[in-house]
């Protein structure tokens, strides 16, 4: 009696132990309680849950890829980078040196991208918020600047902005066929950046512009860089400062202070306090410039 107990037994476990089978075909196989035994959840940075899981090598691949670290979305701003680069050809790798950290033990081995975030929304109270708050351009007045600036001007504003910044670009202004000029072709004006309104205006209602347009204008944040959008506005500037016949550009600037300063100013400036990534001097003095993102 008692061996045909054991018989029954141990026919019972044969048969819940065999359907305990393993996946693989068209069978997606039998476990008992599988969740409990398997993180079904992707754990990230986590490979070895998957290492011991029933998929096939193929999935097992696949899922170990999805348990790597990602590299950030395409786009991703970095708080607080760039603006810092100063004057011309050489102090932009100073720079680049310092927010590296030099060679001091907490450098901090991050590519600066020339991304810079723009915490203002797309509606008239920040339009006006932007154009208080700011004020001075981020980089000095360099040739190469102003050149790059024109090129930039030429290809994204003039058609509509004109040449000069008057406004009358040849897609709004009077057709003139005896000129080949087709001319009058955008329904609505652009702003004259030489009528004196403009001129008052501060660097941040230009800014602005370029990140989001108004009305008709579309907005240029996609098509020109961080540094390009300052170049262009040097180069606005450049244009209005001309038709008042003062002076803006890496030497002088005669317009206003506070919408640029000339290389020329700013590498006294780099001069009287040279930043280099040569070993750190000994002391507090060694963060000097460390904290100063501003
Ligand atoms: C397709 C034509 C067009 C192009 C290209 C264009 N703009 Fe404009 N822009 C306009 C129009 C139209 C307005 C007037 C919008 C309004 O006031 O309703 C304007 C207005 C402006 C203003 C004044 C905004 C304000 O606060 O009143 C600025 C500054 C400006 N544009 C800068 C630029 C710059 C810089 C570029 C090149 C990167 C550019 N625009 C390219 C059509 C254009």
């Amino acid at each position: 009696m008692k061996s045909i107990k054991n018989i029954f037994f141990i026919l019972v476990a044969v048969v819940v132990l065999h359907s305990c089978s393993p996946a693989g075909g068209n069978s997606a196989g039998h476990e008992y309680m599988p969740d409990m035994a398997h993180q079904v959840a992707y754990e990230a940075n986590t490979y070895y849950t998957y290492s011991h899981n029933s998929w096939d090598e193929e999935s097992t691949i696949s899922r170990r890829d999805l348990s790597q670290p990602r590299l950030p979305v395409n786009g991703t701003v970095p708080r607080g980078y760039a603006g810092l680069f100063f004057a011309g050809d050489g102090a932009a790798d100073q720079e680049k040196a310092l927010l590296h950290g030099g060679n001091q033990i907490n450098a901090i081995a991050v590519p600066v991208n020339g991304y810079v975030p723009f915490y203002y929304a797309n509606n008239e109270d920040e339009r006006t918020r932007a154009s208080n708050d700011i004020q001075a351009n981020p980089f000095p007045i360099t040739q190469k600047g102003l050149e790059q600036g024109k090129l930039l001007y030429d290809i994204n504003c003039g058609i509509c902005h004109g040449e000069k910044g008057d406004g009358a670009g040849y897609l709004v202004r009077d057709p003139n066929p005896a000129a080949g000029d087709p001319g009058g072709v955008y329904p609505a004006a652009p702003a004259n950046f030489l009528l004196d309104t403009f001129l008052n205006s501060s660097n941040g209602r230009y800014y602005y512009a370029i990140m989001y347009g108004k009305n008709v204008m579309g907005g240029y944040a996609d098509k020109l860089s961080y540094e390009e959008r300052w170049e262009v506005i040097h180069y606005i500037r450049a244009l209005q400062a001309a038709e008042k016949k003062l002076v803006y550009s890496p030497d002088a600037n005669t317009f206003n202070p506070v919408y640029g300063t000339p290389a020329k100013q700013m590498e006294r400036l780099a001069a009287a306090a040279p930043v280099t990534d040569a070993a750190p001097p000994a002391g507090p003095a060694a963060n000097h410039g460390q904290g100063g993102n501003h």
